[in-house]
């Protein structure tokens, strides 16, 4: 028990402790009758002492070992995986706090709602690896935002991600802030700076154009945002939601049957004429093609059963903002109608439509 303690930096108290509680016990003898660890007493304890430096309760630790469905290797890849979450976790920390250190030596305001920006980070930091499952450009979508670029040739897309509508014969520069999502940039992408919408870090004019695709609704002070991108751009295109429009949340049936929750998600959210007011914009509809193949919220609308599916679910953040019971309610509720056969009665008008407008707008200034 001593030599155990020793190897792995822990009392030998904390050794009988484990013992007493049965969290870890040495299930070999020596000839004299002393208890040793064998060697997978030791490789429990590894796993034990891993996930307490990772600040689990001793009682969320026993679970975890304790569950006889979970091998030493699933371990192994859970605490990785764990660990490498942390770790991106502090890089955004720390990048969010140089950011903010460098506007207050500036002398520059930072705002409460500029501060909060870095949260928005945090919910991808949080959902973002599970991103690139469906969510890609799509080809039709990306035509309308690039003609809207006109003839820019230095972009810079704020709320980049992964960078699925940034274009391939254009100078573009890159925004965002989750280092998940960073991480997840293909090789060979644009340069990304790691900063929020709220405080870009580029000097008046520095771009002819920037862009923002499905991200305005995540940014702790949107118009701040917006009026920064009209700040360091000649020119914005902006890809958002639609609030504006008498009963907008029952234009998709998804929102109108089966989860009303989403319009609470946006209620804070800044009016179209709002956006658009901020940076001079003139708006047009974004129609989704019945076959989108970016797997935003809306994509489905003709293919329901894809919301049956947890990867298609994971990859549009409204899923998890909604909360789990409220998520699994819906999806239950949904999945019923399709099997009854009332889901397609309702949406029988559905059917032959290519596209349909459910409420994404472009803001071109
Ligand atoms: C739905 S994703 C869209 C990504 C990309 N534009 C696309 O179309 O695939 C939203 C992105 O906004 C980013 N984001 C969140 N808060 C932000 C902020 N305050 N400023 C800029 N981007 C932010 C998130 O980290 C995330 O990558």
């Amino acid at each position: 028990m001593g030599r155990v303690a020793g190897l792995a930096g822990v009392s030998v108290r904390t050794l009988h402790h484990y013992d007493e509680i049965g969290l870890v016990r040495p299930s070999g003898r020596t000839a004299a009758g002393y208890r040793t660890y064998a060697a997978d007493d030791v490789e429990r304890l590894r796993e034990v002492l891993a996930y307490r430096r990772l600040g689990f309760g001793l009682r969320e630790v026993a679970e975890l070992v304790g569950d006889p469905a979970t091998d030493a290797v699933a371990h192994l890849r859970r605490l990785r995986g764990l660990l490498l979450e942390r770790r991106d976790r502090a890089d955004a920390m720390a990048a969010a706090i140089d950011r903010e250190l460098e506007s207050r030596a500036k002398g520059l305001p930072v705002t409460p709602e500029a501060q909060l920006g870095m949260l928005g980070a945090r919910l991808y930091d949080a959902i973002g690896g599970a991103y690139t499952a469906t969510r890609r450009t799509e080809p039709r979508i990306a035509a309308q935002i690039w003609d809207a670029l006109g003839d820019a040739r230095t972009v810079l897309n704020v709320g980049a991600g992964t960078g699925s509508y940034e274009p391939a014969d254009r100078h573009v520069t890159a925004v965002e802030p989750s280092v998940v999502m960073r991480g997840q940039r293909p090789a060979g992408s644009a340069p990304c700076v790691a900063a929020g919408a709220e405080i870009l870090p580029f000097d008046d004019g520095s771009f002819d154009v920037a862009m923002a695709v499905s991200t305005v609704h995540h940014w702790g002070d949107p118009l701040a945002g917006l009026r920064e991108m009209r700040r360091v751009a000649r020119r914005v295109v902006v890809l958002t939601f639609d609030t504006d429009e008498p009963g907008w949340q029952d234009r998709f049936w998804l929102t109108r049957d089966y989860l009303p929750e989403f319009a609470s998600i946006l209620a804070d959210f800044p009016s179209l004429a709002g956006m658009a007011d901020a940076i001079g914009a003139r708006t047009e509809p974004v129609p989704i093609p019945w076959d989108c193949a970016d797997g935003l919220f809306e994509a489905y609308w003709r293919r329901p059963a894809a919301y049956l599916e947890e990867h298609v679910r994971r990859a549009a953040s409204v899923w998890t903002r909604v909360g789990p019971r409220t998520e699994q309610r819906a999806v239950r509720s949904l999945s019923d109608d399709l099997d009854s056969g009332r889901w397609a009665e309702r949406n029988s008008g559905l059917a032959g439509l290519d596209a349909a407008d459910l409420g994404l707008r472009l803001l071109v200034a």
